[in-house]
């Protein structure tokens, strides 16, 4: 196998040979057995008394992510996921839809005005984060805050899954700050309720039950990070992919309206959580081959979108493509909550710059640095150059 660095910046070749010749296998460098065909991703997902979710339980005692609704199985997932979703509402979503349309402009704004452009720095990162930001109700003095407190949750979730279980004191006392950080302000709101998320959390009710505070501040900083690493990673994989097909970037231009399309497209193609882990809890078998209760499983879901059983040309990019169901999101009882503030966000900010930008531009001789985290699929900066309409 590759090494997991090589694999960073371009899994898509290994994929490719996994599926046909061992399409599951138990890997040695994961701990894990791994699952790289579309039928049995899906078949790991929906199946969550088998596969359990809980795979960082006991793991580390300084991050209790038993406390964290992607960590839980039923009913605690049940009973969570219902209050999370009472708050969420795709209606809250729609409602921020003119406000995340002005926060692209501004963005852009700046970002066109600047000489030398490096399209993470100056959209992808800072984009989601005002978005969400904006939505859990956070004052924009402390939106500076969220950047640092996102990148040690990834940290820290990356340090557990590669078994370096021992927690690094910085990193404690960064998800210390960033739970307080929401306790405070969740009290805040119950005395003086806004419009926003956090108060929506802060008195959700379902059954007669309401969010303890260690679960909605758990809830914010997975709302957090979810919100926005994802969706950083699914931007600047976008405008890469766009800028290696130009082609492609010249249909959506001429045509808008392909925007939601589009993005989809770039789900499927260059897929942002390439990974995701499960705990088998009974024996069983996935695709002929036998796991013991205690094993791990690491479902791919890069390579399920680029199942050949499942899709016509897979490794083609191809925003005109007909609707291809993909599993970007997962699939089964944790299918993301966010999904349609990602499509939403992105669908958006494709929209705009097809109105403002002819072709990208990639100079020659950039270095694309992979993200270090090996389950993300995301660059560390995309330097581009721009032909305006
Ligand atoms: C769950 C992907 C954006 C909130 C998930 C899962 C995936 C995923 C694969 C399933 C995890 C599992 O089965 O263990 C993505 C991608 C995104 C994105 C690719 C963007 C491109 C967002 C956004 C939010 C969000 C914008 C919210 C602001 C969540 C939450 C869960 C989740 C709360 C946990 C649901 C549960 O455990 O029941 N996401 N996500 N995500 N996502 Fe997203």
């Amino acid at each position: 196998m590759s090494s997991l660095t090589d694999l960073r910046l371009d899994p898509y070749p290994w994929y490719a040979q996994m599926l046909e010749s061992s399409p599951v296998v138990f890997s040695p460098e994961f701990g894990a057995y791994l699952v790289f065909r579309a039928d049995d991703v899906k078949k790991v997902f929906a199946d969550h008394q088998t596969f359990s979710s809980a795979v960082f339980d006991g793991l580390s005692q300084d991050f209790p992510f038993e406390n964290q609704l992607t960590g839980m199985d039923p009913p605690r997932h049940t009973q969570l996921r219902a209050l999370a979703t009472h708050a969420f509402t795709p209606k809250a979503v729609m409602e921020l839809e003119p406000r995340i349309r002005q926060i692209v402009d501004r963005l852009l704004d700046a970002m066109f005005a600047k000489e030398e452009i490096d399209f993470v720095r100056d959209f992808s990162v800072p984009f989601p984060i005002s978005v969400i930001a904006e939505m859990l109700g956070i004052p924009p003095e402390d939106f500076g805050r969220f950047k640092g407190w996102s990148d040690t949750t990834v940290e820290i979730s990356e340090r557990l899954l590669t078994g370096q279980t021992e927690a690094l004191p910085e990193h404690v006392a960064a998800f210390d700050e960033l739970l307080g950080y929401f306790r405070d302000l969740l009290n805040e709101r119950r005395r003086e309720p806004k419009g926003d998320l956090i108060s929506r959390l802060a008195v959700a009710e379902v059954e007669g039950r309401a969010l303890s505070d260690t679960e909605a501040s758990y809830l914010c900083s997975l709302l957090l990070v979810a919100g926005n690493e994802t969706t950083t990673n699914l931007l600047s994989n976008a405008i890469r992919t766009f800028a290696e097909h130009p082609d492609q970037w010249e249909k959506l231009a001429n045509d808008p309206n392909l925007a939601s399309q589009a993005v989809e497209e770039v789900m499927r193609y260059r897929t942002s959580v390439q990974l995701m882990f499960r705990l088998v809890k009974q024996d069983t078998q996935v695709g002929g081959v036998a796991m013991k209760a205690g094993d791990r499983v690491a479902v791919f879901l890069g390579a399920a979108n680029r199942d050949p059983a499942k899709y016509d040309r897979p490794n083609e990019f191809d925003i005109t493509r007909p609707p291809a169901p993909h599993l970007t999101f997962g699939h089964g009882i944790h299918f993301c909550l966010g999904a349609p503030l990602a499509r939403l966000e992105v669908t958006t900010a494709l929209k705009a710059l097809a109105g403002r930008v002819s072709a990208f531009r990639i100079p020659e001789g950039s270095d694309l640095e992979p993200l270090t985290n090996f389950n993300l699929l995301g660059l560390k900066r995309l330097p581009l150059r721009i032909e305006r309409r």
